[in-house]
C-alpha cells in the first residue's frame, strides 16, 4: 500500500509545473486522410484578405473582399457560416453546412478554415464570386477539433481537440498530418509563437498552459502552471494561515501581447478540507471574509526566444468570470465576458508583480458573447453576441486621461463606458425552442442573485456543460463535480442518488451557492438546456482486448455498463452508497471517487475492495485494464 501511495504523490507533484511529457500519440484515432478531394471548380472565387496579422482562430473573423469590408461567423446554432457585410451593416450570405463549425480562420491563399467538433472534421471554403461558399477540402482530425493557429510562415496549421485531448500539426495547403500530441484535459486555445519554435495551448480544465516544443525532434511538452496553489486566510492581527489548494482553470483562449502570452482564465477554488471555512456551507463559500472561490486573472507567460518559458504573473480580474474569446487591439487586452454580456478592456498586466490588471473600460453587448475580432485601424473591435445573434461593431477608443483615472478602479464592477456601436442582427434560420434557448442563459448566467450569491453561474463547475475535476466541500461531506453532458437521462441524480428529480437537484444547487432561487418555469427553462447538452464525443475505441476481457471479467460491467452506468447507488466501501459515475473520460482524471481520494488508476483498482474483483487482479492485469479504461 505504501508504495502505491508514494506512486499516487509523485503523480500529483508532476502534475504541477515544469514536467517535461513524451509526446504519446494518441492511439484510438486513425491518422488524418483527406476526405474530399476539391470538387469541379464550377463558379469562380475570391480571395479573402485577411483584415489583420491574428494568426488564432476565433468565432469570427474580419477580412475583406476587393477591399470591401466582410465579416464571417461561425453560426453553431444554425449550422452555418454567416457572411455580413461592413459597409452596409447587413447579413449578405448564410451558407448551410452539415455540420456546428466552432472556430473560422482565414488561410494565406483566401480560403476559410472551419473546426466541425460535431463531425470530428476541418473544412476549408473558398468564396464564390458572386457570394456563398464553396467546400474545397475536409479532412478528419481527433475527436472534437476545437482551435485552430497558423504558424508565422502560414504553411502550417495547429489544431487542439478538445476530449481527444491532443494538438494536431498540418500543412496549411493540403491540409496532411506533421505530427500530434497527447495534451492534458480538454485543450482549448491555440497559439504559435512569433519565432515559430513552440505552441502554446489553453486548457478548459486543468491548471496548465502546454508549451509544445516544436524545435526539439521529439517535440515536447512542458506544462506552465498557471493556477494558485496556496489559499491563504488572514483574520485581524493574526499571521496569515495558508492551506495546499486545489485548483481548475478554464482558459478559453490565449492572445499574443509583444513577447509575452496572456491567457484570460476563470478559476472556482474549493476551499481546502483543512480550511476553517471548510465545510461551513455549500460549494465552498466559507464566510465573507473568506471571500468568493471564484476570479479570473489575465495570467502572463514568457514567450520570448530564451529556452526558459516562465509565468510572470496572475493578474487578478473580478468581473469577468467567464472569459471566452480575447484579442489585443493597441497593446490594450479585450475580453468577451460569456456570462456578464460585457466585453472589458484592460491595460498590458504590470511584468513584475502579482497585481491586478489595469481595468480600462466595458461595454455592455448583446447576450452571449463568444467571438472578437480586431479590425484593422484598430479603432473598433467586432463582437459576436451568439445568444442574441447579433453582430455589434465596438468603438474601442478610451481617451487617455479616461485610462488613467479608470486604472485606480481595478476592483470594482466596471462601470461601462459608452462606446460608439453599431449592430447588427442575425435572424435564425432554424429556430430553437424559446425554452431552451432562455436554459441556455441561465447555465451561462453570472451575475444573477437568483443563482448564486457571489456571482458563480453553473457553467463555472459544470466546464462547457461538463466538469471541473474539483471536489468541493458541502454540508454532506465532499463531492466531486459530476459530468451532466449526456448523463441526465434517467434519474436518481447526485452523487447519493438521493434525488429523484433534476428538479429536486437543483434546488439543493441553488441552496448550496447561496442563490434566492429561480420561480418553476425558469428551472424548467434551466433543465431543458441541462438535459440536452450531448454526450461528449469518445474517441473510438482500439481493441484493448485484454484491458477489455478484464473489465468483465472483473464484474466492472455489472455497475458501469452502458454510458451512464446503471444510474444505482452501491456502498463500494467509501463510505456510504454512492451513485455509479460514468467512465467516459476516466483517463483524464487527476481525482477519482465522489470525494476525489484517488489520484490514479491503478490506485484506485488496487485499493477499492468491494467493485468486482479488481483489487486481487496482478499488478500487469490491472496494467491492462488501466489501458482500456483509458481508452473510454
Ligand atoms: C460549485 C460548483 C458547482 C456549481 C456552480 C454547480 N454545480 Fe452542479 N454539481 C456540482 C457538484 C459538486 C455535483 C455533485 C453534487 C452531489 O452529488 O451532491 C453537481 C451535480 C449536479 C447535477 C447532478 C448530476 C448527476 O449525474 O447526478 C446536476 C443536474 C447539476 N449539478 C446541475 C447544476 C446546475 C443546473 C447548476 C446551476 C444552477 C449547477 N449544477 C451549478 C457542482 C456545481
Ligand atoms: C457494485 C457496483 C460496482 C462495480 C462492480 C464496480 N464499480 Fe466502479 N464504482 C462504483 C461506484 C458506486 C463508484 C462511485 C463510488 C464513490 O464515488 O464513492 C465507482 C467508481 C469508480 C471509478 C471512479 C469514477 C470517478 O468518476 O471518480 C472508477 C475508475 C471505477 N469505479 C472503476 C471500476 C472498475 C475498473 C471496476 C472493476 C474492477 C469497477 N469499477 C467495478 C460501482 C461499481
Amino acid at each position: 500500500l505504501l508504495g502505491l501511495t508514494t506512486i499516487g504523490g509523485i503523480m500529483a507533484i508532476a502534475t504541477i509545473t515544469g514536467c517535461r511529457q513524451r509526446p504519446v500519440p494518441p492511439k484510438e484515432t486513425p491518422p488524418v486522410t483527406v476526405v474530399a478531394p476539391a470538387p469541379v471548380v464550377s463558379k469562380e472565387t475570391v480571395r479573402i484578405q485577411r483584415e489583420t496579422e491574428a494568426r488564432e482562430s476565433s468565432g469570427l473573423v474580419a477580412g475583406r473582399i476587393a477591399e470591401a469590408r466582410r465579416a464571417f461567423v461561425a453560426d453553431e446554432d444554425d449550422k452555418a457560416i454567416v457572411e455580413l457585410d461592413l459597409e452596409t451593416n447587413t447579413v449578405a450570405r448564410s451558407t448551410p453546412i452539415d455540420a456546428r463549425p466552432r472556430d473560422l480562420l482565414l488561410l494565406a491563399d483566401g480560403t476559410l478554415a472551419a473546426t466541425l467538433p460535431d463531425t470530428n472534421a476541418i473544412a476549408v471554403f473558398a468564396r464564390e464570386v458572386d457570394g456563398g461558399l464553396r467546400e474545397v477540402r475536409r479532412v478528419k482530425t481527433p475527436v472534437e477539433p476545437m482551435a485552430m493557429a497558423l504558424s508565422p510562415d502560414d504553411t502550417e496549421l495547429f489544431v487542439s481537440t478538445g476530449v481527444s485531448h491532443s494538438l494536431v500539426r498540418l500543412s496549411a495547403s493540403a491540409l496532411e498530418e506533421r505530427g500530434r500530441w497527447s495534451l492534458g484535459r480538454e485543450p482549448r486555445g491555440v497559439l504559435v509563437s512569433d519565432d515559430g519554435k513552440r505552441v502554446f495551448v489553453s486548457h478548459a480544465t486543468d491548471t496548465v498552459v502546454s508549451v509544445v516544443q516544436l524545435a526539439q525532434s521529439e517535440g515536447e511538452v512542458l506544462r506552465r502552471d498557471i493556477g494558485h496553489r496556496q489559499f491563504c486566510i488572514t483574520t485581524l492581527g493574526d499571521e496569515p494561515g495558508c492551506f495546499p489548494q486545489r485548483h481548475a482553470r478554464n482558459a478559453q483562449m490565449l492572445v499574443r501581447l509583444g513577447s509575452e502570452v496572456i491567457v484570460p482564465a476563470a478559476q472556482v477554488m474549493p476551499n481546502p478540507p483543512s480550511s476553517p471555512l471548510s465545510g461551513a456551507s455549500g460549494y465552498g463559500i466559507g464566510s465573507e471574509s473568506g471571500g468568493a472561490p471564484i476570479t479570473m486573472d489575465l495570467a502572463t507567460l514568457d514567450a520570448g526566444e530564451g529556452a526558459d518559458i516562465k509565468t510572470r504573473g496572475m493578474h487578478n480580474v473580478t468581473t469577468c468570470l467567464l472569459p471566452r474569446a480575447a484579442v489585443v487591439v493597441d497593446g490594450r487586452v479585450i475580453v468577451a465576458c460569456l456570462g456578464s454580456s460585457r466585453i472589458e478592456q484592460y491595460g498590458a498586466p504590470a511584468k513584475s508583480s502579482f497585481t491586478a490588471a489595469a481595468f480600462l473600460a466595458a461595454t455592455q453587448v448583446g447576450g452571449g458573447p463568444t467571438a472578437l475580432a480586431a479590425e484593422r485601424d484598430g479603432a473598433s473591435v467586432l463582437v459576436w453576441s451568439s445568444f442574441a445573434r447579433q453582430l455589434a461593431r465596438v468603438a474601442t477608443s478610451i481617451k487617455p486621461e479616461r485610462a488613467k483615472a479608470l486604472t485606480k478602479h481595478v476592483d470594482l464592477r466596471p462601470r461601462l463606458a459608452r462606446l460608439p456601436s453599431v449592430k447588427i442582427g442575425v435572424p435564425h434560420v432554424v429556430t430553437r425552442e424559446p425554452a431552451w434557448l432562455r436554459g441556455r442563459e441561465l447555465f451561462f448566467a453570472n451575475e444573477d442573485p437568483r443563482i448564486s450569491r457571489d456571482n458563480r453561474a453553473c457553467a463555472s463547475c459544470h466546464v462547457d456543460g461538463r466538469d471541473d475535476g474539483l471536489t468541493w466541500q458541502t454540508p454532506m461531506g465532499p463531492r466531486r463535480t459530476r459530468v451532466l453532458a449526456g448523463q441526465l437521462d434517467a434519474a436518481p441524480y447526485g452523487w447519493r442518488g438521493e434525488h429523484s428529480t433534476l428538479e429536486d437537484h437543483v434546488k439543493v444547487t441553488f441552496r448550496q451557492l447561496q442563490g434566492t432561487g429561480l420561480p418553476s418555469s425558469e428551472v424548467e427553462a434551466l433543465l431543458t438546456y441541462v438535459r440536452s447538452l450531448p454526450k461528449p464525443p469518445r474517441p473510438t475505441q482500439a481493441e484493448e482486448a485484454r484491458g477489455k476481457e478484464l473489465f468483465a471479467a472483473a464484474e466492472c460491467g455489472n455497475c458501469h455498463g452502458g454510458n451512464a452506468g446503471d444510474r444505482t447507488v452501491h456502498d463500494v466501501g467509501t463510505g456510504a452508497a454512492f451513485m455509479t459515475p460514468t467512465l467516459a473520460g476516466i483517463g483524464m482524471r487527476r481525482e477519482l471517487m465522489h470525494d476525489g481520494r484517488y489520484a490514479n488508476l491503478d490506485d484506485l483498482i488496487a485499493k477499492s475492495k468491494a467493485m468486482g474483483t479488481g483489487s486481487s487482479l496482478s499488478a500487469e492485469d490491472r496494467h491492462a485494464l488501466v489501458g482500456y479504461l483509458e481508452t473510454l
